[in-house]
């Protein structure tokens, strides 16, 4: 089984546990990162992304994406959560390589053209890139095998505000285009990542057989759960962005149901994930506008770390 991935983010610590992820399964067969703002400035979500591309000896072409929602005004960063350079505060080495020459949502449309119907786009950021990826060639929506979304939250509160989780209020006008485009789409929220949690001891075996890059991981991930430690009662970190490999690889661990999905864009609901159940009638239409999707309701979180570790252990880096 092979599964062509570009890979959208915004590295980020979960980011790079993903990534890792991405790298050591042999049934990815990763075609390229793309990035974005987020977490981080889209320059050192790049920088990260070059770096942990080389750490896990591969080169992969990176495609430098958006550095600023697409409407709304550019907010603050999460580096309290992630640290200033996006993995945790390390003294890390600059990349040797150089992003590719086409920015992100050029590389999403050429890669489309050159395998249409085989590529899955995994986002794991906020939504600008492939909300540009539409708006270049809005036939992109034909070509894409599958988009799976960490982003969201349908029943689950949010993460950054009550109701919003961080990537879909990063830029909910790029959020709602994506959810309105005609691509099968499958998203990966809150209510399914927060039933994870990955603790030291596992995260200290990932590492100890990753080489170079299990050092990046393992201090990243001190920063990380940390911040955890000082907002919830777990000691570990929830790996987000992993989840949404998971979905692809181990899609019997989770609980989906099939809607539509929408997004609030201003006032208290903005970033806000609303889904209408399919077939369920509303007082009028609005909520059930946009295409079918897939959203996940839960996962079973143990069994998602343990995929976790067996991938990252497979083979000593
Ligand atoms: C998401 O927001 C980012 O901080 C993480 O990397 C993840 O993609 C979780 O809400
Ligand atoms: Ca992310």
């Amino acid at each position: 089984m092979s599964l062509p991935i570009i890979f959208d983010t915004d590295p980020g610590v979960d980011d790079a546990q993903a990534i890792a992820l991405l790298f050591a399964d042999p049934a990815f067969e990763v075609i390229g990162l793309t990035t974005t703002f987020g977490n981080v400035p889209v320059s050192t979500a790049t920088r990260n992304a070059l770096l942990l591309t080389e750490l896990a000896g591969r080169d992969t072409p990176v495609a430098a994406g958006v550095a600023e929602p697409l409407v709304k005004p550019a907010g603050n960063h999460a580096l309290h959560v992630h640290g200033q350079d996006g993995l945790g505060n390390q003294q890390l080495p600059a990349p040797r390589q150089v992003p590719h020459t086409l920015d992100a949502a050029h590389f999403i449309v050429e890669q489309t053209r050159l395998r249409p119907g085989e590529i899955t786009l995994v986002a794991v950021g906020p939504l600008g890139n492939l909300a540009l990826a539409l708006a270049l060639d809005p036939t992109v929506a034909e070509r894409i095998r599958e988009v799976v979304v960490m982003g969201g939250a349908i029943v689950e509160p949010g993460n950054v505000t009550p109701v919003a989780e961080a990537n879909i209020f990063s830029d909910p006008h790029a959020a709602a285009r994506v959810f309105a485009a005609p691509w099968p789409l499958t998203l990966v929220g809150l209510d399914a990542t927060h039933r994870a949690v990955l603790d030291p001891p596992r995260l200290q075996r990932i590492a100890a057989r990753q080489g170079a890059l299990g050092e990046v991981l393992a201090r990243s991930y001190d920063f990380y759960a940390d911040f955890y430690r000082s907002v919830k009662d777990i000691d570990g970190c929830h790996p987000h962005d992993s989840c949404a490999l998971a979905y692809l690889r181990r899609p019997e661990l989770f609980h989906t149901a099939r809607g539509h999905l929408s997004v609030g864009t201003e006032g208290l609901a903005e970033g806000q994930t609303f889904f209408a159940p399919e077939g369920r009638a509303y007082l009028d239409g609005r909520w059930s506008g946009n295409p079918l999707v897939t959203v996940c309701l839960g996962m079973d979180g143990a069994a998602m770390v343990a995929w976790m570790e067996e991938v990252l252990t497979a083979t000593e880096r």
